[in-house]
């Protein structure tokens, strides 16, 4: 497969603060690489450096082969550009601003299409300022698909959705992906990255800081699983309970997790324990480490 992206050593300062601190990384054809970090991590600096709008203090970025700095306008062509924050006519109606943009792309997707996938076929006569937060965003999103672009920023797109439109445009994402374009992709929301990306890069004051599939990151971080319960209202010690189990045992209030890596048999401990006493376990839960317990490990986000 081919490379989309190749960036090396790329580093951007603004005065003495190095708001992008040497970071190499690859994206491939047809692959979704998400970015991740806490605010001010460089996330945006980085994404705006690929698409041509900020140039580079340091380092090199290949993108479908061009520099972006150098890019013009046939590389303009072939991305598509959700920005963190977009500047659109607010007085324009959203068809208006779909044509009105589309007809700078040499190929380019149906208005009708477009209002379509993003769900505003309510609100297309409408003008842009008089739409929600929410819907603001869709209009955003539709701008970077008007051009069937083959390579898509996505600098948190789904910022302000609610969740049934957060859920759906994780399907129009994953139809791109299925029609062989690049996404790259900026979120805070772990559950997003968890399902959308091949791949994810944690950005940390300037820096990577870790870099995989999420499955693989969450193997080599994470430790196993987390069983929690309420703990039922029990006469005497609680040491037949907790002494044989194999996890490490945490209590907080009348609420106990375990952490383990064989939640088999430590399961097996505490539901046999439970049933011989006749108690029920309240709100008992078994849930995997998931890429959000890892990501708070490495940023620090949960001290
Ligand atoms: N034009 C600018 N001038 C000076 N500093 C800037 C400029 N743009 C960004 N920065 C600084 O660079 C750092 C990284 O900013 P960036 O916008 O890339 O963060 P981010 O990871 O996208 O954060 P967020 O999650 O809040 O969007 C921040 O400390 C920011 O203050
Ligand atoms: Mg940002």
């Amino acid at each position: 497969m081919a490379t989309a992206i190749e960036v090396r050593g790329l580093v951007k300062t603004y005065g003495e603060s190095r708001a992008v601190d040497g970071i190499s990384f690859s994206v491939e054809e047809g692959e979704v690489f998400a970015i991740l970090g806490p605010n001010g991590a460089g996330k945006s600096t980085t994404v705006e450096i690929l698409e041509g709008h900020r140039d580079p203090t340091d380092g090199e970025v290949s993108v479908l082969g061009i520099d972006p700095s150098r890019g013009g306008r046939s590389f303009r062509d072939r991305i598509g550009i959700v920005l963190q924050s977009a500047g659109i006519d607010r007085e324009l109606s959203v068809r208006e601003v779909l044509d009105f943009y589309g007809a700078a792309y040499s190929s380019r997707r149906p208005t009708d299409e477009l209002i379509e996938l993003v769900e505003l076929g309510e609100k297309a006569d409408d003008r842009v300022g008089t739409l929600s937060g929410g819907q603001q965003r869709r209009v955003d999103l539709a701008l970077g698909l008007v051009g069937d672009p083959e390579l898509i920023f996505l600098d948190e797109p789904t910022t302000g959705f609610d969740p049934g439109a957060r859920r759906r445009s994780w399907d129009l994402i994953t139809n791109l992906r299925s029609l062989g374009r690049t996404i790259v992709l900026t979120t805070h929301y772990l559950d997003e990255a968890e399902h959308l990306a091949d791949r994810v890069a944690v950005l940390s004051e300037g820096r990577i800081v870790a870099e995989g599939s999420p499955a693989s990151l969450r193997s080599s971080f994470g430790s196993g699983t987390t069983i929690s319960f309420d703990l039922p209202a029990v006469d005497g010690s609680l040491s037949d309970l907790l002494d044989p189990l194999t996890g490490e045992v945490r209590g907080r209030d009348r609420r106990i997790e375990i952490l383990t890596s064989s939640p088999t048999s430590d399961l097996a401990h505490i539901t046999t324990w439970a049933v011989a006493h006749d108690l029920e376990l309240g709100s008992l839960q078994v849930a995997s480490t998931d890429l959000e317990d890892v990501y708070l490990q490495l940023v620090g986000g949960d001290t």
